[in-house]
């Protein structure tokens, strides 16, 4: 007679499809229904997360934050799609999902969206809510049988690899960010949040919920209001300049690919605008579905991606950005003239420009003609990314306006309504508009070891009087 401990297989080949030991699929493990309790719990984690991540890339400074919310929020709304899907997978018609299983974990996460300064929000995000979710997976894995419910497992292991990416990146910033006065400020607040994971039972609900109390609120004792105007870090210097018209550098036939490359940099860099803009339009659009939302997050973050592609060339080519002027006007003005399908009008408008002739094409053309590798595969990426992103606006925004031609005017009239800054923002001393551009460009000349080329160095055309649609301030996108 065999049992489980005995039993072997097929010339000892591994059991059950390599999923597990015969021994531990023999035990019984979790019902569907307590298998489904849970994920609705992880659901609802990813999708606060996801919440938070986006609502603080606007106004959040530091740009090495910006980009990781960006990317974070983006991997939390895939993990709410797949968790969403494997509901749906186990008897559960696909309802309830928007519920909140519990008052206090409710509050876990408002408080957490509310946190007052950066450093309570690495704190709560990355010390509590990440390591928490992470936790109730690990146990998930460990509570339910490996062989009945591997479709829940295989999505919970994806998502603990990437939880452990982002708990990784979180407490490395913590270490920079985060000094030992400002934790011990916020001891009582992260205290006060493993009081409500243990009043809601843990992420997973799987711990008794300790009862008592009523659930207490600190930072959210006052609700959360999304904070719609962008702020950069100190390496971002004069930030309403509109002194150096990129594009019509770019686009001069008659000035050399080399140095085109750099502008292509600058506008890769200026696009950390589009997540801070990105940000708002999925912030104050309520009700979509959740394709909507995981789409939007996706784009959102391949553009914080574009922006760190203008970042490594510019270091890969030996030139200091911060030299050059990253203006924050676009999200700026886009933020808080324009209400959310307005901006995503404008961002349909500019994205539909960017695949005639002279849009991503033609950046990659340039990037190929530079002879730097580099700056051709960015651009390569960049143009397959707004290929996508044309996809994706036919698919959200369009529908909403009606049809394609109403839509894109639409887009048209919205940004046109905005009308050019440049005098207003040096008349309130924001700015002199400084040709920022020779200084850039000689220092990438003496990293060639090149001599510059004279009628690009003397290039000093600005955005004045530039019309303030596709043609002139923008680029970004
Ligand atoms: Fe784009
Ligand atoms: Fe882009």
């Amino acid at each position: 007679m065999t049992d489980v401990k005995t039993y072997r297989s097929y010339r000892g080949l591994p059991t059950l499809a390599g999923l597990a030991s015969i021994e531990d699929a023999a035990k019984p493990g979790l019902s569907v229904e307590a298998c489904v309790a849970r994920l609705k719990r992880y659901h609802y984690a990813f999708m606060r997360l996801h919440e938070i991540f986006t609502a603080r890339i606007t106004a959040e400074p530091i740009y090495e934050l910006k980009t990781a919310f960006a990317h974070h929020a983006y991997l939390c709304a895939e993990h709410v799609a797949a968790l969403r899907q494997r509901i749906g997978e186990m008897r559960e018609p696909p309802l309830g999902l928007e519920e909140v299983p519990h008052e206090a974990l409710a509050i876990f996460f408002d408080e957490i969206l509310a946190a007052p300064t950066t450093a309570a929000l690495l704190l709560g995000l990355y010390e509590k809510a990440l390591p928490a979710l992470d936790a109730a997976l690990q146990r998930h894995m460990l509570d339910t049988n490996p062989l009945t419910d591997a479709p829940s497992n295989r999505v919970l292991r994806f998502a603990r690899l990437e939880l452990g990416d982002m708990i990784d990146f979180g407490r490395r910033a913590i270490e920079c960010l985060v000094a030992d006065k400002a934790f011990a400020d916020h001891r009582e607040w992260l205290a006060h949040l493993n009081g409500l994971l243990a009043q809601s039972g843990a992420i997973d609900g799987a711990a008794r919920a300790l009862i008592g109390e009523k659930p207490g609120r600190r930072f959210s004792a006052t609700a959360y209001v999304y904070d719609r105007v962008p702020n950069r870090d100190e390496r971002f210097q004069d930030v309403w300049n509109q002194g150096v018209n990129a594009e019509s550098f770019l686009y001069n036939p008659e000035l050399p690919a080399k140095p085109k490359t750099l502008m292509m940099l600058y506008k890769r860099l200026r696009e950390i605008d589009v997540p801070e803009m990105m940000a708002s339009i999925i912030a104050e659009t309520k009700g979509k579905t959740w394709d909507y939302y995981r789409d939007m997050s996706r784009q959102l973050w391949d553009e914080a991606r574009h922006a760190m592609m203008g970042e490594v060339g510019f270091v890969a080519l030996g030139v200091d950005w911060t030299k050059a002027r990253i203006t924050v006007n676009w999200s700026h003005r886009l933020n808080t003239e324009c209400t959310p399908i307005e901006r995503h009008a404008v961002l349909y408008f500019i994205e539909q420009g960017l695949m005639t002739k002279t849009g991503k094409r033609y950046e990659w053309e340039v990037g190929v003609e530079s002879g730097i590798p580099l700056i051709a595969t960015i651009q390569d990426y960049d143009w397959a990314d707004e290929v996508l992103h044309a996809q994706l606006g036919r698919l959200w925004y369009i529908p909403v306006i009606g049809e394609w031609k109403k839509a894109l005017e639409y887009g048209d009239q919205c940004w046109s309504r905005i009308l050019s800054n440049w005098q207003a923002v040096k008349d309130q001393g924001l700015t002199q508009h400084a040709n920022w551009w020779p200084d850039i460009y000689v220092q990438a000349c003496q990293a060639w070891g090149e001599k510059p080329d004279a009628a690009a160095l003397a290039f000093s055309e600005t955005y004045e009087g530039a019309r303030a649609d596709l043609k002139g301030v923008t680029g970004s996108a």
